[in-house]
């Protein structure tokens, strides 16, 4: 990715600390927090300064990579269970968190020795981060084949750069067609509560040069029932075995219409967001998140500082699940680093 001409990753590690785009300031400041140690890496994945399942699995496989270096000789293994079960608690739903976790963890625990357990944990942290890019390009060439010059997309919440390390899942595909040369539009839902579409994607989309719209998020039927959407394609923060898949709150009902107006509905995810010992999507866990979120809003004051307001009244209250899940049943086809698989076939396509 480019900012301002600039290129970064949303993640990554430098000389022992982590750093990464504050998704919390933008699209008002740039800004890169530099955490150095695992518990501010955590901080950072709880108040979704990273979020995004691709992104928080590569901050949290630095993470351990930090746990790694900070844990003392004496009761080193103690030290990695607590920093393991620490960064493993800080979200539910985006199995990449767990993914990489495990697999930082588990490369750790085959090493001979402390010395070489530090080695390997730095190493697969770092691969975990690499492969992360090279799984979202390959989703952004196979996706790319799906979109014809001019077409129209919708997507929800961010699944672009910024909920990876690099490219993105949905967002992926349009940003290779871009770069084919064909012209792209994309309905950009705003994604209460934390407009994740309005202050993020719409904000990479500039900085890519594609051309787009915000929308509420109640206008999604409204455009797609006019034919004004060619098809609709979402990011995922775990897929289960039998491909019925969670994603932020309102991709649920965004599947639903599309079906009911013959639009196909994508979802793009690398493939360590399957969650192969998950059978059905209501095994899911779904995050639900502070009623604050619901009854307030977050915005810019004229003086450029970043602060939430009240919406409700005082006494309001709310419910706030962050996630829902999309039934197999209205996905036509899941795009991995493999390929476009139909839902039902996407065990076979990973094994
Ligand atoms: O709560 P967030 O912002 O971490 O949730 C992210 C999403 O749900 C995105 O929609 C995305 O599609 C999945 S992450 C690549």
């Amino acid at each position: 990715m480019q900012v301002n001409g600039k290129p970064y990753r949303t993640v990554w590690m430098e000389d022992g600390a982590v750093k990464m785009i504050n998704q919390l300031l933008l699209p008002h400041a740039f800004e890169i927090l530099k955490l150095p140690d695992h518990r501010a890496v955590a901080e950072a994945i709880i108040s979704m300064a990273v979020r995004g399942a691709g992104a928080i699995g590569v901050a949290a496989a630095y993470g351990m990579a930090q746990v790694a270096r900070e844990a003392p000789e004496q009761g080193f293994w103690d030290y990695v269970a607590d920093g393991t079960l620490r960064l493993q608690k800080t979200r539910p739903t985006a199995q990449n968190l767990f993914y990489a976790v495990k697999k930082v963890n588990d490369a750790m625990r085959d090493a001979p020795n402390i010395k070489e357990a530090r080695r390997v944990a730095q190493e697969v942290a770092q691969g975990i981060a690499d492969a992360d890019v090279a799984q979202c390009e390959s989703i952004g060439c196979h996706g790319a084949k799906l979109i014809k010059n001019g077409a129209r997309i919708l997507t929800h919440c961010n699944a672009g750069w910024l909920a990876f390390a690099d490219w993105g899942s949905a967002l992926a595909p349009i940003y290779r067609a871009k770069r084919q040369g064909k012209d792209v539009f994309v309905f950009c839902d705003e994604t209460r509560p934390r407009c994740q579409g309005t202050i993020l994607t719409a904000w990479e989309l500039d900085q890519e040069g594609i051309d787009y719209a915000v929308i509420a998020d109640n206008a999604a039927g409204y455009f797609m029932h006019r034919g004004d959407v060619d098809f609709a394609i979402t990011g995922a923060d775990r897929i289960a075995a039998n491909g019925d898949t969670a994603n932020k709150i309102g991709t649920y009902e965004k599947a639903v219409i599309a079906h009911e107006n013959h639009i196909p509905f994508y979802i793009a995810a690398p493939s360590t967001t399957i969650d192969l010992k998950c059978p059905s999507g209501d095994r899911i866990p779904i995050e639900e998140r502070s009623e604050e979120e619901v009854l307030g809003a977050i915005g810019v004051t004229d003086n450029g500082i970043v602060t939430s307001v009240r919406i409700a009244h005082k006494e309001a209250h709310a419910r706030n699940p962050a996630f829902d899940v999309t039934p197999a049943q209205y996905i036509t086809g899941i795009i991995t680093e493999y390929g476009v698989s139909k839902p039902e076939e996407i065990r076979e396509r990973i094994q």
